[in-house]
């Protein structure tokens, strides 16, 4: 007997409950000519040319494996944060590397506490993983509610997601909020402070001290805003040595093979890249994160979504 007919009647796959009730991630809508999707914070600003050559090198090589785990880009941005390689894990986005995370410290029984609105990957996320996202409201001033956000941890919760700048609302928390949710969650709660916009913060977190201190933090950065290559999706996450491990022990290897010598060239030309991005932020005389400001600033064809 086949095994389709030792199951009846023909069926096709059925993707496991959670997975069938995630939300959809929303697309730009819109006719006309785009320059770029304001409501998905795309860079109004092209790559840097020194990039394009970096990426136009690499496609003439795309025959061949490259590095197993993106060694040369996790060496390359350790060495320019003063960190030892094993702290940093590069990735195909720091999206990809959320989900490796909460792959790896959640799933079903577990909870994942966030603030809402924030990224809307995040419910998407902890639904993929299989655990139940649990969403925090915002304060009236569109902050991240810390205390509301503590009280709704319980014995289940394996993850809380900090967004800072946060995603859409341009709020930040600042180093001593950030520091004092850590000092108050238990150490066995893993921490994902998602940074996607640091490079725009009016009130940076001493990222680094942090981690030092808390063994169950990670940070996830990205390329993809400030240094103006969302297409190319290349992310990485800082974390100490027994977090990051155990996400590159869950990533399929060589994700970040694409972003290896762009992301090289991206963190080489950092400065002329943020002055660029900050100028069309001065411009666009924004207090939400830059991204959005630049859009503001420049010429006007936004293509528009939900
Ligand atoms: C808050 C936040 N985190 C992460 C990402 C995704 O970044 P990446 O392109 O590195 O996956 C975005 C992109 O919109 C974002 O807004």
């Amino acid at each position: 007997m086949s095994p389709a007919g030792r199951r009846g009647p023909a069926r096709h796959p059925v993707p496991r409950p959670e997975v069938a009730a995630l939300p959809r991630y929303s697309r730009a809508a819109g006719a006309g000519a785009v320059r770029w999707v304001a409501s998905s914070n795309e860079s109004a600003l092209p790559p840097s040319p020194r990039v394009v050559q970096a990426v136009a090198a690499t496609a003439a090589r795309a025959h061949r494996h490259q590095s197993l785990l993106g060694e040369p880009l996790s060496a390359a941005i350790a060495g320019g944060l003063g960190l030892p390689e094993e702290r940093v894990v590069v990735g195909g986005g720091s999206l990809a590397l959320l989900q490796l995370a909460l792959t790896a410290y959640t799933g079903p029984g577990t909870e994942v506490v966030y603030a809402w609105r924030s990224y809307e990957a995040y419910p998407i996320c902890a639904g993929i993983a299989g655990a139940r996202p649990v969403p925090v409201p915002l304060t009236p001033a569109y902050g991240h509610d810390l205390d509301a956000m503590l009280a709704a941890v319980t014995p289940s919760t394996r993850a809380v997601l900090v967004c800072d700048p946060n995603n859409p609302t341009g709020t930040e928390l600042g180093h001593e909020r950030v520091a004092a949710l850590l000092n108050r969650l238990p150490s066995d709660v893993l921490v994902l402070l998602d940074q996607a916009y640091q490079e725009f913060a009016t009130r940076p977190v001493d990222t680094l001290a942090l981690v030092e201190r808390h063994p169950n933090l990670a940070v996830l950065r990205t390329f993809s805003k400030a240094y103006g290559l969302a297409g190319l999706r290349a992310g990485y996450l800082i974390a100490q040595p027994e977090v990051t491990g155990t996400v590159r022990a869950v990533g399929p290897p060589g994700a970040a093979r694409r972003a290896r010598g762009a992301g090289r060239r991206g963190a080489g030309q950092r400065r002329q890249l943020l002055s660029g991005c900050r100028s069309a932020r001065t411009r666009g005389g924004s207090s939400a994160p830059a991204s959005h400001g630049a859009c503001r600033s420049a010429p006007s064809r936004v293509k528009a979504s939900g």
